[in-house]
């Protein structure tokens, strides 16, 4: 028998009514209501910051007499108790009681009595949901920001160790010009320093409290919405009670931010795969984070590098989810937004696991310099420098200068050569004025070392962009 048609079936008596919300019915819901109703599944999660919000506001209301000073102390040590017992695996979840609002609220009633029934004046689970979901978010958003100092600062070490070491840089994934490996890693450490940036920005715009909002109207008890704003960290109580409750900006913000840095993870992830293959060689991942095939014995495969870019799908589905969830919703809460946390949840512990496994991977990844220096001149990478030479020495115009060496390139590739290998008679049959000084910036070293501007690939110029990473990024 499928699980379906089991529940759906007409035998099953109904559950008791609501105990929270039952007063005006007769009967319980069906099994396959109560089982789409129930989010305790998953928002379990909240139990922290739920209880949290609700030692905050029980405080409030017993300090502007709208509960007496004994029912608000009651409440805060029953919560405590609550936690205790949800942190020591002795709580009952119960699908019954819908959500965790409704499951701490009960299990309170069960240890401290009738107090526990003035907890929930002037307040909804409306406003309840939305600021305990913007303190779990608040709290991912800080544990993200560690994620990613620690793949930064493991990004920045590996960039200084090859601050010199010569490789290819590609544009259409063609040779362009020689870069170093340490420049190409520091532009990721860019990358993962803007996705904190958006992470603190997006911080600062949630940081208002829904709680007081109530239902969506706000409340005629004389309740201080500044004191449980000020309780819970929140800069302020957020100013419009129908806004407050049908917010999810946070959330679409968080989800938009983790989108972009799962398109930097997976980029890096990219390469990474490109890098390990046997026709590239450039780096070599460690036993630690390879899988071997079941049938070719000779398969190293960069997993982890793979799952990585798959994730970011997973992310941007995520987004797209609350994005349409949310698109047709009128004015205040709708029960849809319930759905909301499922997909947060689910990037939070992706951008955990795909941090943490690509730290491992640029950690332990050693790369063959050898082979990426061969290849770092492949490709003409040093027409550019020639271009730039017949500019800088012949006082050429750029466009003719472009044009020459296109010649030369030619010349060189009918003769199977490198650019490096054309006779200097080859060279004055293009153009009579060059040199022999010309064979200086056709090495691959001197076209590195000449591109010292400011965010340039020279050498020298990548070790003083470590440096300032690591006090931009690190220090503090
Ligand atoms: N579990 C609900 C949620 O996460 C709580 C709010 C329910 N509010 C209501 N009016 N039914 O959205």
């Amino acid at each position: 028998m499928t699980n379906t048609s089991k529940k759906s079936g007409s035998g099953t008596p109904p559950p008791a009514t609501s105990g929270i919300w039952g007063g005006r019915f007769a009967s319980g819901p069906a099994a396959i209501m109560q089982e789409i109703n129930a989010s305790i599944d998953f928002d379990r999660r909240l139990y922290a910051h739920d209880i949290a919000a609700s030692k905050a506001h029980a405080a409030m209301l017993a300090k502007t007499g709208i509960i007496s000073q004994d029912d608000g102390d009651a409440i805060a040590k029953g919560l405590d108790a609550v936690v205790k017992e949800i942190e020591c695996g002795d709580f009952e979840f119960k699908q019954e009681l819908e959500d965790i609002h409704m499951n701490v609220e009960s299990r309170l009633g069960e240890l401290i009595g009738d107090a526990a029934g003035r907890l929930h004046t002037a307040r909804s689970r409306n406003d309840q949901v939305a600021t305990d979901f913007k303190l779990w978010v608040r709290d991912a958003l800080g544990q993200l920001d560690e994620d990613l100092k620690t793949l930064q600062s493991i990004l920045i070490d590996r960039a200084g160790e090859h601050a010199a070491t010569m490789m290819p840089g590609f544009t259409h994934l063609q040779s362009a010009q020689p870069v170093t490996l340490g420049h190409h890693l520091l532009a990721y450490v860019e990358m993962l320093g803007r996705d904190r940036g958006r992470a603190s920005d997006c911080r600062k715009r949630l940081n208002e409290s829904p709680l007081g909002a109530a239902a969506l109207a706000g409340t005629s008890f004389p309740i201080d919405r500044h004191m449980t704003a000020g309780a819970l960290g929140f800069d302020a109580p957020m100013a419009n009670s129908l806004d407050a409750v049908s917010d999810r900006d946070f959330v679409l913000e968080y989800l938009s931010n983790a989108a972009i840095l799962g398109i930097h993870l997976s980029r890096l992830a990219e390469e990474i795969v490109l890098w390990c293959s046997v026709q590239f060689a450039y780096a070599h991942m460690p036993d630690a984070y390879s899988t071997g095939s079941s049938i070719m014995p000779q398969k190293r495969n960069p997993d982890a590098a793979e799952l990585v870019r798959a994730k970011a799908g997973v992310i941007i589905g995520a987004l797209n989810t609350v994005l349409v969830m949310m698109k047709g919703l009128p004015l205040a809460y709708g029960k849809d937004m319930q759905e909301d946390k499922v997909p947060v949840f689910a990037v939070a512990d992706t951008l955990a696991l795909s941090l943490a496994a690509m730290s491992g991977m640029v950690e332990g990844m050693t790369f063959d310099v050898e082979r990426m220096k061969a290849d770092a001149g492949s490709g003409h990478a040093t027409a550019t420098d020639l271009a730039d030479w017949l500019v800088k020495t012949l006082d050429m115009p750029f466009r003719d200068a472009h044009h020459v060496t296109g010649a030369l390139v030619k010349l060189a590739d009918e003769k199977t050569m490198g650019l490096h290998q054309l006779s200097l008679d080859d060279m004055q049959s293009v153009a009579p004025g060059i040199t022999k000084e010309v064979y200086d910036v056709l090495k691959v070293e001197d076209a590195l070392n000449s591109r010292n501007s400011f965010g340039g690939t020279a050498p020298t110029s990548v070790e003083g962009a470590v440096a300032e990473a690591r006090k931009r990024f690190l220090d503090g």
